[in-house]
């Protein structure tokens, strides 16, 4: 029996065709990245949420490269069978397309990933064409794109405006001509992500943008119950892990102030 290799950009498109769903969870470490494997996750993001649910920062634009690597690489040294696609951060391929690739190319060899993710419509082509030509995919992400948070006012639902929707589907075409392996719609409405997933030969990854996408990515934090900030409504928690978590550093606490931990099975006798 053939035993398929690791994910990659063209095998995802060949599950659109086959009608198979994709699923991608974002990660920024090595722990995470095992489990994540072992649960078979198709696709990991090392996304640049990383800024605000691991670095505690308030917006993803204080994001920088060096972070972005560094993560990377924790999570490319678990080795997953999921393919892994890299954020690039605010300013890494807004300025010109040769800056672009210079900082996708730091990505893909520092970071060990397979491909990036740039956000935005027809701006960004010139860069995703230059860095694909290059021989790096890129995943385009449309919609609520979060490095533009200061231009769209706050964190709302885009595209529920005819004008907005033209600009929209527009914008995937351009992007799935300048050579997108795939692309994400984030906080859109339903009926629009369909319609785009339907006009588009790539697959469409959504986040807040409805169940007629050919995938679905979450904040691996937000998923997990662990980052409760605020939610989103269109997160599912499978997990209560922040409750999880603070119920078991309670118990090593107590466990600790009661001399109840470490036993005798944690502790190490001398030979003679
Ligand atoms: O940074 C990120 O986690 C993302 C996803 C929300 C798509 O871009």
């Amino acid at each position: 029996m053939k035993v398929p290799g690791r994910m990659t950009a063209r095998r995802l498109i060949r599950w659109k065709k086959k009608a198979r769903k994709i699923s991608v969870l974002t990660c920024y470490d090595f722990t995470m990245a095992r489990l994540l494997d072992r649960a078979r996750v198709p696709v990991i993001l090392v996304g640049d949420s990383l800024g605000q649910v691991v670095l505690g920062y308030d917006s993803t634009l204080p994001v920088t490269l060096d972070e972005m690597i560094l993560h990377t690489r924790a999570v490319a040294r678990a080795k997953p069978w999921g393919m892994i696609v890299t954020d690039m951060p605010f300013l890494t391929f807004q300025v010109s397309a040769e800056k672009a690739l210079e900082a996708a190319g730091r990505i893909v060899a520092e970071g060990r990933c397979d491909a990036v993710k740039i956000e935005g419509g027809e701006r960004s082509v010139p860069a995703i064409r230059r860095i694909v030509e290059a021989g790096i995919p890129v995943m385009g992400h449309l919609g609520l794109t979060p490095q533009s948070i200061l231009a769209l006012g706050g964190y709302r639902v885009q595209g529920r405006k005819k004008a907005e929707r033209e600009v929209l589907k527009r914008d995937a075409e351009r992007l799935q001509d300048g050579g997108c392996f795939a692309i994400v719609l984030e906080a859109i409405p339903a009926t629009l992500a369909g319609e785009i997933t339907a006009m588009l030969k790539i697959p469409t990854i959504g986040i807040g943008a409805g169940p007629l996408c050919d995938g679905q990515v979450l904040v691996l934090h937000d998923m997990l119950g662990l980052f409760t900030e605020f939610e989103p409504r269109f997160v599912r928690r499978f997990m209560e892990g922040a409750v999880l978590v603070e119920k078991a550093l309670r118990e090593y606490v107590e466990a600790v102030e009661k001399g109840r931990f470490p036993g005798p099975e944690h502790s190490f006798e001398i030979d003679d």
